[in-house]
């Protein structure tokens, strides 16, 4: 019998196959015995008649616990009742091999668990549809990243984790000893080393880990995330905006044409995806900031009141974003930032050098910044200078001001955080569930 995925269970109505996972649930219905079972690539209900099977395995199965792992054969019948992922078809068993029955104690049994338990069973949380469904898409993600870049002529360059100095600020910086070489750090971007690439290949990406010691502990914050950031030569803001929304629409267009039933799963509004299409509306710091003024000024709830307090130079903290994005049913670019609040490398606005130009991408239904970009500064001594300034060690980034010396031309690129990403399209409350194993300031384990 054709060993199947449960994914593709469709093709396969009045045949018979064989498919191999584990019991997800069990409902016994007399001489009935329904089980859920997931294969990694689905959930599938499979059904035993007890006439169907030999007393004793029928007797086994009336006892089997959640989690046991088993092979199935029998007849894939479409039923639009059937439970599963995605759903609407059952097997009929006509032969079944328990690979082993799990231990009685699951601790992920199925009832509520609080979100401590979970986190600290995330190896056993995983297997469970919700769970699932989000790592599914960000798999899709991932590969739709890569795809784009492909497609759009981009070669992707691997930067070192192990780095001598600070790309986004100092205060979140992972050190480590690093031989007799003094102190490494793990890498906050590998932005700077892109900008290196690019003057011997054009258009390039990289794309791994990436380590902040934020002591931020919000939703959108963890410790060790994956960025990824193309970088590209000849390109400015405008064509860097162009670049982010067609490869966002990519990303977006991909998930929704192959994980459907996983977006369905998990109750995410397929209208809201639907609308994500280039291009994405775009306005300056300057407008969002009187936008956040307005509201300022008309909101009467003293406490909201207080979350979106803000004056011109200021950074956007996540209800400011909320509220910008709130306007739009698309993602929003928001560009011209104060210089102040951004890192040292973005090249100054003309004429304006206490804005820079720098472009957030903020997701809708309050998601906010995915994306943060920049043209990169041009000027040696102005970069020079903001090192300094910057409080940075001029000798760390002496091949890094070379770049500005041989050959320069005007480089744009950003950084998409695949985790914020990944939230957002799935609809969901907290990035900790949009990677496999999260690491959060009070979480390493498991
Ligand atoms: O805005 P950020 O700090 O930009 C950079 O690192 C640039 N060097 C990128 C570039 O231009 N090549 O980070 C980029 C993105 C953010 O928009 C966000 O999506 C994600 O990385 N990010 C985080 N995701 C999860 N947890 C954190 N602590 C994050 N910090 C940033
Ligand atoms: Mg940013």
């Amino acid at each position: 019998m054709k060993l199947i995925r449960v994914e593709d269970i469709a093709k396969y109505t009045g045949q018979q196959v064989t498919a191999q996972g584990w019991v997800y649930s069990r409902t016994d219905k007399g001489k009935l015995v329904f089980l859920l079972l997931r294969d990694g690539s689905g959930f599938v209900q499979c059904v035993a008649f007890k006439d169907d099977l030999p007393a004793a395995i029928f007797d086994q199965l009336t006892r089997l616990p959640q989690e046991s792992s088993v092979i199935v054969s029998g007849e894939v019948r479409e039923d639009k009742r059937a439970p599963g992922i995605p759903g609407g078809y059952e097997i009929g068993i006509k032969e079944i091999k328990i690979i082993q029955a799990a231990a009685e104690d699951y601790p992920m049994a199925l009832k509520e668990h609080g979100v401590d338990f979970s986190l600290d069973n995330r190896h056993l949380w995983i297997r469970m549809p919700s769970q699932w469904a989000i790592l599914r898409i960000r798999g899709t993600v991932v590969s739709a990243i890569r795809e784009w870049f492909e497609i759009n002529g981009f070669i992707n360059m691997d930067t070192p984790i192990l780095t001598p100095a600070a790309v986004e600020g100092t205060t979140t910086l992972f050190e480590t000893e690093y031989f007799d070489e003094g102190k490494a750090y793990l890498s906050q971007s590998g932005q700077l080393y892109n900008e290196a690439n690019i003057m011997a290949f054009g258009k390039v990406y990289c794309f791994g880990p990436t380590f902040r010691a934020e002591k931020s502990k919000t939703r959108r914050h963890l410790t060790e995330f994956w960025m990824v950031e193309p970088e590209i030569a000849f390109c400015d803001l405008d064509g860097l905006m162009e670049v982010e929304e067609q490869f966002v629409t990519h990303i977006v267009k991909r998930v929704m044409r192959e994980r459907g039933p996983e977006l369905k799963s998990l109750g995410r509004e397929l209208a809201k995806l639907e609308n994500i299409e280039a291009p994405f509306p775009r306005i300056s710091y300057d407008e969002a900031a009187k936008i956040i003024q307005e509201s300022y000024e008309k909101e009467t709830d003293p406490e909201k009141k207080e979350l979106i307090k803000f004056e011109w130079g200021m950074d956007f903290g996540a209800p400011h974003e909320a509220l910008l994005t709130s306007h739009y049913d698309k993602p929003l670019f928001v560009f011209g930032y104060p210089t102040q609040v951004k890192a040292f490398y973005m090249e100054p606005w003309p004429g304006r050098p206490e804005v820079c130009k720098s472009v957030d991408l903020l997701a809708p239904e309050g998601y906010g910044e995915i994306i943060g970009g920049s043209e990169r500064m041009s000027s040696p001594d102005l970069l020079l200078q903001r090192i300094h300034e910057h409080g940075l060690p001029e000798a760390a980034y002496k091949w890094y001001m070379d770049l500005r010396r041989y050959g320069s031309v005007p480089h744009s690129g950003f950084g998409m955080g695949v985790e914020r990403t990944v939230a957002w399209i799935c609809g969901i409350e907290h990035i900790r569930e949009t990677i496999a194993f999260p690491r959060m300031i009070k979480r390493m384990y498991p």
